[in-house]
């Protein structure tokens, strides 16, 4: 992952991540509810967050960066406005789902795991969203997109550019 988006947390945000911190600090478990808690704040986890977090619990930065990289639920880059997420499973993937994350990728500018400078769109792939028989297939936030092609991809991406 090579482009982050800038990091631009609000005194607010980082208030409410150290009130949850304090709070939670002696819990079991309490890193993954902190990280989870200060994903639902920021949107995704950041370095600088993750500092916040290591330095409130006194631990390593290391052991926090190595939580949050393990589970797929947490994300060091933030997400658009609009989640794009290409399925690449196995039976969307011999459909050519990886043309279809090449065209998103192409039509937005952008490489899975980013997101445009504008915070309108994001891009990631996953496995299997149990949609198989309308392969390949995309989602956009709570919506599937089936028996794609490349080229239906810009018409899709153009409606989400009209409603702002
Ligand atoms: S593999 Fe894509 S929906 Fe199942």
């Amino acid at each position: 992952m090579d482009k982050h988006c800038k990091f631009c947390g609000t005194a607010e945000q980082e208030q409410k991540l150290k009130a949850v911190i304090e709070e939670s600090r002696d819990m079991p478990g309490c890193l993954m509810h902190i990280l989870q808690e200060a994903q639902g704040i920021y949107g995704f986890l950041p370095i600088e967050v993750q500092k916040i977090i290591a330095e409130g619990l006194n631990i390593s930065l290391s052991e926090v960066y190595g939580v949050v990289t393990f589970y797929s639920q947490f994300s060091l880059t933030p997400k658009g406005k609009n989640r794009i997420s290409v399925c690449l499973g196995t039976a969307c993937y011999v459909k050519g789902s990886d043309k279809i994350l090449e065209e998103v990728e192409k039509q937005l500018g952008i490489k899975c795991g980013q997101c445009t400078e504008d915070g309108l769109f994001s891009i990631d792939s996953c496995r299997c969203v149990g949609a198989c028989g309308l392969a390949p297939v995309m989602m956009i936030n709570d919506e599937v997109y089936g028996k794609l092609t490349p080229k239906m991809v810009k018409g899709i991406l153009d409606k989400y550019r009209e409603v702002k």
